[in-house]
């Protein structure tokens, strides 16, 4: 009996040990390497660098699978990315997504009234003239996003419009595609509005 006990007792150690370690690891490479541009709660303060606080795992998941085998493109992913998603195996991506998608995000400062209104407008209707779809459709109220579909409410204006026209060619892939047939037909000044109008959720 006092065999058993001590066999068990040791093996709870070993477990709770593991499981200790696992959790630093991931706040460790967070804060040694992540945080430095995407902040430590995931909250970047550079308007070109993404906001990742709150963002949907299923999303979050298929973005650093793609850095990390190089199929999204481009000169900030190629430059920023690759080589910071090169050294994680699967489960360290999957606990550095549950990482980030825990974390909650901050508000940015509202932007201009009037681009807003027009914003709200292409996103929560499109625009019918040009078969613009709402982004609502996909995006979801409030757009927090589903799945792999991203969260865009709170993202920076200046990521948002740069994305947008990222789209416009062939360096995201997969599901990009569902958003390049979106923003054919989006002019400059409407990215801006439809942008403007995100940030500030
Ligand atoms: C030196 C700066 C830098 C570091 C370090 C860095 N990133 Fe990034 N990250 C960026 C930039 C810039 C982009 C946008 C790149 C692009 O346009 O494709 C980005 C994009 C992303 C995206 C895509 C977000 C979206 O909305 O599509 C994810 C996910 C991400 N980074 C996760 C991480 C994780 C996890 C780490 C740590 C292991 C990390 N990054 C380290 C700069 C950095
Ligand atoms: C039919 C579904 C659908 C509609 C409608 C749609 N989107 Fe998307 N959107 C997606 C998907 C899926 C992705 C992820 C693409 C990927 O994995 O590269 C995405 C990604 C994005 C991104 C990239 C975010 C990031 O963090 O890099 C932006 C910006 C965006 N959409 C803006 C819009 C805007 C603005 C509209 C409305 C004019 C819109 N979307 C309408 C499905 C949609």
């Amino acid at each position: 009996m006092k065999f058993i006990r001590l066999v068990l007792g040791a093996l709870a150690a070993l477990w709770l040990a593991s499981v200790h370690a696992q959790g630093e690891d991931v706040t460790r490479i967070v804060g040694t390497v992540c945080a430095e541009c995407h902040g430590m709660d995931g909250n970047s303060t550079s308007s070109k660098i993404p906001k990742l606080a709150g963002q949907q795992k299923g999303y979050l998941l298929g973005q650093l699978k793609a850095y990390r085998d190089q199929s999204r493109n481009g000169a900030d992913a190629h430059a920023y990315m690759w080589s910071n998603s090169q050294k994680y195996d699967d489960t360290m991506l999957g606990k550095l997504v549950d990482y980030f998608a825990a974390q909650k995000h901050t508000r940015n400062a509202p932007g201009d009234a009037q681009l807003e209104a027009k914003g709200k407008a292409i996103f929560e209707k499109g625009i019918a003239s040009k078969k613009v779809p709402a982004c609502v459709l996909c995006h979801a109220r409030g757009a927090v996003g589903m799945g792999i579909v991203p969260r865009l409410a709170g993202q920076h204006r200046e990521y948002l419009v740069k994305q947008i026209k990222v789209f416009h060619s062939d360096d995201r892939p997969v599901y990009a595609r569902i958003m390049q047939s979106v923003v054919e037909k989006l002019t400059d000044e409407e990215a801006e509005q439809v942008a403007t109008y995100l940030q500030g959720l």
